[in-house]
């Protein structure tokens, strides 16, 4: 019997969902529960043929469980050797660079001293910046968040150089990216599921949390969806993630890349609506089902270039990619309900007062 585990943290729908509709199809020799564990040995095969991890970015033990297991044979989805290595501003360079467009963006070095380093670990740094370079570049309004970041959390809309540093003072040592803001028309969320399936969400993020997927949205210009979904397509495939959320936000016409590190999308119920959860819990389920399946599990070399994905020539790879069967379609949501945890406040560069509140998964 092959096992398909899910790895899950607070979220409620999804992971029963997802069990019971893999479990429901009867498959000979498959079967899907919730994974357990408790102190793991080096000398012990996970029970698991697949693992669908919507966890372990928060969980350190569970992380490096899921290396170990994949090392034992293990499919896990996502990959968590390359989901550790991610961050957000290689992602807009790596989007940059396979024609995605990405809005004009900065890392910054940290405001605060990381823990353990002083002055003297910093001699390597430019002091002081050449902020002007910097304003220049990126321009105003702008986004100021962080390279790690997730949830909305510490994310602040900055439309001058004082809103700008009020919020840069308030980063702590986190590694932040200033980012243009795009004035935008549109805003889609796709799912991507196996590098193959895409799924365009209308998505209002100016509307509060409740309300963001749109239920009725006006139909969209076929062409940009196409690019959307080519785009979509192209970064998970690049960044060998098969599960993910890429955020679009359309801005004359162009979809810019935003977030397109969250490889365990939001996928609640409340948040994302029926019609939504109904597509990812089959999709998913497709998935596991499918490399549950596979007679040998397909173990990624683990060198520093497989990271970008399963092909050698990643930029090759993307470029050659299928738009999936929904292409030109967008899709709406029911309004959701409001979530009742996990919930974070966005600080306003102007005098911090929270701006909205979304779930912390993403
Ligand atoms: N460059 C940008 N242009 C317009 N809106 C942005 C931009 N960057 C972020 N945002 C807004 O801020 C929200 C949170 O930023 P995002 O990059 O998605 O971080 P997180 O991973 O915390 O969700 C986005 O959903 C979007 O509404
Ligand atoms: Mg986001």
């Amino acid at each position: 019997m092959k096992k398909i585990g899910v790895l899950f943290g607070m979220e409620n729908t999804f992971p029963g969902a997802l069990v019971e509709k893999i479990n429901s199809r009867n498959i000979d020799g498959i079967s899907a529960e919730f994974v357990e564990i408790g102190a793991i040995r080096l000398d012990k095969p996970p029970a698991w043929s697949v693992i669908v991890d919507r966890i372990s970015h928060d969980i350190p033990f569970y992380r490096a469980f899921l290396k170990h297991a994949v090392l034992h044979g293990t499919t896990v989805i996502n990959n968590p050797f390359w989901w550790s290595a991610d961050d957000k501003f290689f992602d807009y360079s790596l989007a940059a660079k396979l024609g995605v467009a990405a809005p004009p963006t900065v890392i910054l070095p940290h405001k605060h001293y990381p823990p353990g380093t002083t002055d003297k670990s910093m001699r390597n740094l430019q002091y002081p910046l050449d902020w002007d370079a910097v304003f220049a570049y990126v321009g105003f309004p702008a986004f100021l968040k962080p390279v790690n970041g997730g949830g909305w959390r510490d994310v602040y809309h900055v439309h001058s150089r004082e809103e700008f540093f009020q919020a840069y003072d308030q980063s702590r040592d986190l590694c932040m990216m200033l980012q243009r803001a795009v004035n935008f028309t549109e805003y889609f969320r796709c799912y991507v599921v196996g590098q193959e399936k895409v799924r365009i969400m209308v998505y209002d993020p100016r509307r509060p949390h409740a309300e963001r997927y749109v239920k009725d949205p006006k139909p969209a210009e076929k062409k940009l969806l196409g690019r959307v979904e080519r785009d979509a397509l192209k970064l998970c495939q690049a960044l060998g993630y098969d599960l993910n959320t890429v955020e679009f936000a359309v801005g004359n016409g162009v979809p810019y890349a935003i977030d397109f590190m969250n490889p365990a999308p939001d996928a609640d119920l409340h948040s994302v609506g029926k019609e939504n959860f109904e597509w990812i819990v089959e999709a998913v389920a497709d998935l596991a089902v499918k490399k549950a399946k596979a007679a040998k599990p397909k173990v990624p070399e683990f060198h520093w270039s497989a990271y970008l994905g399963a092909a050698s020539d990643t930029a090759k790879a993307a470029a050659t990619a299928k738009p999936a069967k929904s292409a030109g379609k967008a899709v709406a949501s029911k309004p959701a309900a409001k979530k009742a945890s996990a919930k974070k406040a966005v600080k306003s560069a102007k005098g911090g007062q929270p701006e909205a509140t979304v779930s912390a998964i993403e």
